[in-house]
């Protein structure tokens, strides 16, 4: 079977922009904390600093807005000719009220429509899919994917296993058709609710609306059985790239970078180990942002755009609450 992207217009990644807190929360700063050390933190994560969006006052979308803007300014877009907002996150500003809708009011999309995506880690990788086959099928011409999360709004700072993983940070892709012959290609998702015990946040949703015990509880605070987590995350991030490799005929010489979620620099080793790529072809940043959720992918593609050419050829993979997972072939197209 073929699966290559039979529609004879392509989507692809015409623009990148981004959003980093100034507030750094480094080791030294989490070890005043909780009981951990710097040492502990490099060797079992690769993580040294995350940026923290301290403004109680500011949700997802100031960042979100932000990436946007950056996108739209450095690449001199006209931002009504926008047709859609997608913002992938678990940290929207309210529930109910898309915080997609807000961003595209607030950066003048005002011909766009705009929803949300919830799909954990792995919300931007599905998000490309929604945003690119949006524009293969040949309705929408120009879709504006963001991927933001203020982890920190969720993050209890007094379990250890959890507050030196996560920062805040948004990042966003503009899609158009292209005549490039570059975009998206292909695209191989996965998901398994037994997951849902692993990696969660308990309460605030229908079956555990808030109460006072809910609070009292802890449980509005994100829970993971980091080992169990880990473990699917490499079997599957592995086997998810491995399929794509395999029927669009790429390997580890012909792949120009592994663009992996950033949740743990042992995990994104482990990964590349098993694909045989060597490091100078695995995109990092976890090292100064940690892991923030949906954004990981695209601040990996705001740090490496000026290293990429057209015909490039990205492979993404990502693994997340649900859980979800997946991967996906993208050739760069500028
Ligand atoms: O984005 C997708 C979702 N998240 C992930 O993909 C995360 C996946 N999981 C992980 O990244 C890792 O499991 C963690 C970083 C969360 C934990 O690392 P680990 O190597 O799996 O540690 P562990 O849970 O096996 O704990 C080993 C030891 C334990 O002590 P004992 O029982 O051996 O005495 C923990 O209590 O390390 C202890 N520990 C810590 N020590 C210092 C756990 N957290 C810390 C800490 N500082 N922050």
């Amino acid at each position: 079977m073929n699966y290559m992207n039979p529609s004879p217009i392509k989507a692809a990644i015409t623009a990148v922009g981004a959003y980093v807190p100034e507030d750094k929360l480094t080791n030294a700063d989490l070890e005043k904390m909780v009981d951990t050390n710097d040492e502990w933190i490099v060797a079992r994560t690769g993580i040294k600093e995350r940026r923290i969006l301290k403004d109680p006052s500011k949700g997802t979308s100031f960042m979100a807005i932000k990436a946007a803007e950056d996108l739209i300014k450095k690449n001199n877009i006209d931002p009504t000719e926008i047709e859609a907002v997608i913002v992938a996150t678990v940290t929207p500003d309210m529930h109910v009220a898309a915080t997609a809708a807000y961003v595209a009011s607030k950066i003048g999309a005002t011909h766009a429509f705009g929803y949300d995506l919830q799909a954990a880690c792995s919300g931007f990788l599905y998000g490309m899919s929604n945003a690119s086959n949006m524009i293969a099928g040949g309705r929408y011409r120009k879709v504006l994917l963001i991927g933001a999360d203020k982890m920190s709004s969720i993050v209890d700072y007094t379990d250890r296993t959890t507050c030196i993983i996560f920062g805040d940070a948004a990042g966003a892709v503009l899609f158009e058709a292209s005549s490039s012959g570059y975009g998206w290609e292909d695209e191989y998702f996965r998901s398994d609710g037994n997951g849902r015990l692993f990696l969660n946040i308990k309460a605030g949703g229908s079956l555990f609306p808030t109460s006072k015990e809910s609070i009292e509880g802890g449980m509005h605070n994100l829970y993971q059985d980091g080992k169990t987590v880990f473990k699917f995350a490499v079997s599957e991030m592995t086997h998810a790239a491995e399929q794509i490799m395999q029927r669009n005929d790429i390997d580890a010489n012909t792949i120009t970078y592994l663009v992996p979620h950033q949740a743990n620099k042992r995990i994104i080793d482990a990964v590349a180990k098993r694909i045989n790529l060597s490091h100078d072809k695995v995109m990092s940043n976890i090292e100064y942002f940690g892991n923030t959720t949906a954004a990981t992918l695209p601040l990996l593609l705001r740090d490496y755009e000026s290293k990429l050419s057209p015909g490039d050829r990205l492979v993404f993979a990502a693994f997340g609450g649900g859980f979800t997972w997946g991967a996906a072939y993208l050739t760069w197209a500028y």
